[in-house]
């Protein structure tokens, strides 16, 4: 038997610069087309592999809720490596049930169960609300959610992803769920049938482009699934975590899901997912659901700075005052450029429409600039920024984006 010596702590032990936009074309399956290497993080900012910086209003996404290198973060990561960095589920860990104990007490009382990322989040809500189904409407287990809407990238949660273009090459999806027009009341009451168990939605949608739901709607659907025994299921994987200027965006519509999902800002950058079940859907009994990582001590320790960060240092106000400002500078760019059709957001949520489909091309002039936007579409421009960020950073960022819309 032959044996090749390992290379694998190259990245480690040489100083020898790679190219790792290269070597990530030959190592790494083509999912994500993409060039730039990010090699670190402060604050609002991020720095490539040739030390040029950027200002970030991508944020991961809307998970550096904290920005880059928080140090509550840092701190809470590097003691927890120092205790236990892993311990299964079959024992409790402390940082665990901190991490519950503070989403119980900003979320009215609900329990949780932590598991690795949104999508898997999600599937637990809809195991939870199939159960609901199988005891207390006759087996029930259909979930209705929403056009436009994102809810991962597992088979059941791409089959509630209300978007074609994330569904169609893996048909057949899994059986169960079905999708009606965003915020439509009488389209979700006409397609809910005996079949139907839960409502799946986003208050505030995401990956679809920032759309808030009214508070009108989001109240109907409450009183509708109370009545009606079916199970409303809040995805706050996105909108959650102070984005919009409260803990849960659906905390702006005066309404308490029955379950709520969470993950990306949690555990501020650190793989985390977490369900929120109140009593009515608390019915998970031992066996019925588990997993190996969720709740580990490292993310859960994560998460306990996170969650005390935004809290103590009241970053919901901040988030909401800086979400207002940046959205009437937004307003103030599109007086000024006709390419932009619409604009919307809550909190630091923010999107604008193109009247082209020119996304992509205003974030390569903005990335020319120093500054990191993302899209929804081509034809939508979104910035979910940390929530940290400043008024200063603002301006800055508005600049870069008038200069980049101007170089159109
Ligand atoms: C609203 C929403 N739900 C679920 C997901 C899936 O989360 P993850 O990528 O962590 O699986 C996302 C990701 O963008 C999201 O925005």
């Amino acid at each position: 038997m032959t044996t090749t010596t390992p290379t694998t702590n190259q990245s480690i032990s040489s100083s020898e610069k790679r190219d790792w936009a290269a070597l990530e074309r030959k190592y790494y399956q083509h999912t994500f087309n993409r060039s730039l290497v990010m090699e670190r993080g402060e604050g609002v900012r991020v720095w490539d592999a040739n030390g040029t910086v950027y200002l970030d209003l991508v944020a991961g996404i809307a998970t550096n809720v904290l920005g880059h290198a928080h140090p509550a973060v840092v701190r809470a990561i590097q003691q927890q490596a120092t205790q236990l960095i892993h311990v299964s589920n079959l024992y409790v860990n402390e940082r665990q049930v901190e991490l519950a104990e503070q989403l119980y007490n900003v979320s009215g009382g609900m329990r949780s169960f932590f598991s690795n990322s949104g999508a898997e989040a999600n599937e637990g809500a809809i195991k939870l609300a199939r159960k609901y189904g199988r005891l207390n409407r006759n087996g029930a287990y259909e979930i209705i959610s929403m056009d436009r809407s994102f809810h991962g990238r597992t088979l059941a949660t791409t089959a509630a992803t209300g978007q074609k273009k994330y569904q169609d090459t893996w048909r057949p999806l899994p059986d169960g769920f079905k999708q009606v027009p965003f915020a439509d009341f009488d389209a979700l009451k006409a397609a809910v049938s005996n079949k139907t168990i839960g409502i799946l939605i986003e208050a505030v949608q995401g990956e679809g482009g920032i759309y808030p739901a009214s508070t009108e709607y989001m109240q109907q659907v409450r009183a509708f699934c109370d009545e009606q025994n079916l199970i409303l299921i809040c995805d706050e994987v996105q909108a959650g975590m102070g984005r919009t200027g409260k803990f849960f965006s659906w905390e702006h519509m005066g309404i308490r899901p029955d379950i709520t999902t969470m993950a990306k800002g949690l555990a501020g950058g650190v793989p985390i997912g977490a369900m929120l079940a109140g009593d009515r859907a608390d019915i998970f009994e031992p066996g019925d659901h588990g997993t190996t990582f969720g709740g580990n001590p490292i993310a859960c320790a994560a998460g306990v700075a996170t969650v005390r960060t935004i809290i103590e240092q009241d970053l919901l106000t901040h988030a909401t005052e800086m979400g207002n400002y940046l959205g009437g500078k937004i307003d103030e760019l599109a007086k000024k450029h006709s390419i932009i059709t619409g604009t919307r957001g809550l909190g630091l949520m923010r999107a604008f429409d193109l009247a082209e489909p020119r996304a992509q091309d205003i974030m390569d002039r903005a990335l020319e600039r120093g500054l990191l936007i993302t899209n929804a579409g081509p034809s939508t421009i979104r910035m979910v920024p940390p929530l940290i960020l400043r008024g200063s950073d603002v301006d800055e960022a508005i600049e870069k984006l008038d200069e980049a819309l101007a170089a159109l």
